[in-house]
């Protein structure tokens, strides 16, 4: 059986994060959160004091080149081998600043680097904005994540509420849409579609039930002399 790469790229709180955990488990892949990393280094600027409307700071910093990895046994991600996952979640100044963060192309050039590390040997399921356009663009299956912006909040609030975190629908709904805003509309590697990627609408789909319509699609790559005998 082939190793294949894929690409989960998507707006903020559509479920990737979990599709790819997941689909990483199934296939027994290696699951890496991108954006666990942009939130690492928002998190890095953020103790060392940098306004995070200075881009030429944040570049300047950068010039340390922190350790920053995704582990993928906890799936944490861990600052110069320091556990923050916690921080990189609930710290709300990392929520609001790590789309400024993730805009300044320093930053886009040096997590390409190291997410591009993870790739080499296949088997990986990378999620993020600019996985199937910018960090993979050769990945054997890309997919586009949508859900209903309704359905999002939802999802998110549902998280926040469980990690016993008070914000109320409307905060959580401004963050999403003005994440998706900077994303979609930022120079250096906007979010958007990958061309020769599949558009997975996951508003009335259950966890399983998203693992499994991808899984669906991805076997016949996986195994093609099982699934799509007699064709080159
Ligand atoms: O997936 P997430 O919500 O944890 O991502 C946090 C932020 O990082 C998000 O607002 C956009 C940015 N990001 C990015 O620009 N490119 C990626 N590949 C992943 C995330």
């Amino acid at each position: 059986m082939k190793r294949i790469n894929i690409a989960i790229d998507g707006y903020s709180g559509c479920g990737k994060s979990t599709l790819a955990k997941d689909l990483a488990g199934a296939l027994n892949y290696t699951f890496i959160d991108s954006g666990a990393m942009f939130r690492g280094l928002t998190h890095y600027c953020i103790r060392h004091g940098i306004d995070m409307y200075d881009a030429g700071a944040i570049a300047e910093l950068i010039q340390n080149r922190p350790s920053i990895v995704f582990d993928s046994k906890s799936n944490h991600l861990l600052l110069n081998g320091i556990d923050v996952e916690t921080q990189i979640r609930n710290d709300q100044k990392v929520v609001s600043s790590v789309s400024f963060v993730a805009a300044v192309p320093h930053v886009r050039t040096y997590l390409k680097e190291l997410q591009q590390e993870y790739i080499a040997n296949k088997g990986v399921v990378m999620d993020g904005r600019d996985i199937g356009t910018v960090i993979m663009p050769d990945a054997e299956l890309k997919v586009f994540v949508t859900a209903t912006i309704e359905e999002r909040v939802f999802r998110r609030l549902q998280q926040l509420k469980g990690q016993g975190e008070s914000v109320t629908e409307e905060e959580v709904k401004t963050n999403l849409v003005e994440r998706d805003r900077a994303d979609a509309n930022r120079s250096a590697a906007p979010l958007k579609k990958a061309l020769n990627s599949v558009c997975f609408d996951t508003t009335n789909f259950t966890r399983e039930s998203q693992l499994e319509a991808i899984l669906s699609i991805a076997r016949p790559k996986i195994d093609p002399e099982k699934y799509l005998p007699f064709i080159q």
